[in-house]
């Protein structure tokens, strides 16, 4: 058994937890908000979920977790560990620290003290000088100073974390993280036998992750960067089985749909999903999210939205406008569940509610460094 931690974007934890549920994964420590789950699993697993999560960012195989007081005890720490049995004499290594709270030193303090140690520590053990590589390591070394807690470990994932999924050719610009709208189609309970409607789907991110996982097609499948994991000896037996190829499902009735009032944003979205291999079972068009009984003489089970927050451009009236008109057009063809990510919650919540929907949750999110709310409600 294995001692990991997930990170995922930050107020998705519930749904990252339902996913870990499913690949038989039991869950020790929610860090609610924070974005990092602890949990154990045996070493096959952590090379499954590299390949089949859906919303984590990134998997850690953790090493070390106590209290420290400062950085020479970082360093007299990571100095304790045994890394033989996952960076070989000939490989090259890097440490990406990072630290929450107030510390009299930085985060590339931390990296150069607990480099210094991984070193130090390989030298005495293996009586070999491991070589540094910052820009492109064989494997790299986490540390995380949250306060107190220290937290060192082996990313299993790399630099290029899962998020990234590589099927991005058209990028919006304001996309929405992929993770984000895996885990907001968990928070819908959208099964692949419902119908789903993006109505204000830029580049397609909610329809094309939605159509991945009723294929059962694995987001690793694009990277454009192979996984940490394939670097590490210890999984090395397990890879083969899990390749991305031949986990998905051919043949299937996906009914989704994206809409845009942009044909720009609507050409990215069709070739996103070409380069996905989902543009057969996502029907994209160019339309008014406002106006959907104008183009639709049918209902759908499911909505999920991530509609423009007005950052830039548009007026708090602008904006009310929009998402009124979304909620009002929207409310006359949904049959299930709409859920929607916005940083203006409560343009979005009086949106809803006066148009006639019961509001089931409301909960903070981070979209980057965004905070935002999913909002999950049903329609009269
Ligand atoms: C935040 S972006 C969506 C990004 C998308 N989730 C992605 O990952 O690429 C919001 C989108 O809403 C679209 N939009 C704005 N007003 C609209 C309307 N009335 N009808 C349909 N789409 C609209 C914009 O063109 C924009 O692409």
């Amino acid at each position: 058994m294995l001692n990991v931690m997930a990170t995922l974007p930050p107020g998705f934890e519930e749904e990252a937890c339902r996913e870990l549920r499913w690949f038989n994964v039991k869950v020790q420590e929610v860090r609610g908000l924070r974005g990092r789950i602890f949990f154990a699993c045996p070493e096959p697993e952590v090379v499954e979920l590299n390949y089949r999560s859906r919303c984590l960012e990134r998997i850690v195989v953790i090493l070390l977790r106590c209290e420290v007081e400062g950085l020479e005890e970082v360093y007299r720490r990571v100095r304790g560990l045994e890394f033989g049995r996952w960076i070989s004499s000939g490989q090259s290594f890097a440490v990406r620290a990072s630290r929450i709270g107030s510390h009299p030193y930085t985060s590339m303090d931390i990296a150069r003290e607990a480099g210094r140690a991984v070193i130090d520590s390989y030298l005495s053990s293996k009586g070999v000088r491991l070589k540094v590589n910052l820009d492109e390591p064989d494997v790299i070394v986490r540390v995380y100073q949250v306060k107190n807690e220290l937290i060192v470990g082996i990313d299993t994932t790399g630099d290029w974390a899962l998020h990234k999924r590589g099927y991005r050719v058209y990028d919006h610009p304001a996309a929405l993280n992929p993770c984000i709208a895996s885990a907001m189609i968990i928070a819908s309970n959208w099964k692949p036998s419902d119908s789903l409607i993006d109505p204000m789907c830029g580049g397609g991110t909610i329809p094309i992750e939605a159509a991945l996982k009723g294929l059962n097609i694995p987001p690793a499948k694009f990277r454009r960067k192979p996984l940490a994991i394939s670097n590490l000896k210890v999984f090395q037996v397990y890879l083969e089985a899990f390749s991305a190829e031949g986990l998905c499902s051919e043949g299937s009735t996906l009914d989704i749909w994206g809409l845009d009032i942009s044909p720009k944003h609507v050409a990215g979205a069709v070739q996103n999903s070409k380069a996905a291999g989902v543009d057969k079972v996502i029907k994209f068009l160019v339309g008014d999210a406002t106006r959907l009984r104008r183009i639709f003489d049918r209902s759908f089970d499911f909505a999920i939205v991530n509609p423009p927050y007005g950052l830039r451009s548009s007026s708090p009236r602008a904006l009310r406008k929009l998402y009124d008109g979304l909620a009002s057009s929207m409310v006359r063809l949904l049959e299930k569940r709409l859920v929607t990510i916005t940083h203006r919650v409560g343009t979005m919540r009086e949106a809803l509610l006066s148009n006639g929907f019961e509001i089931e949750f409301e909960k903070p999110v981070k979209h980057g460094d965004l905070p935002c709310w999913v909002l999950s409600a049903r329609p009269p």
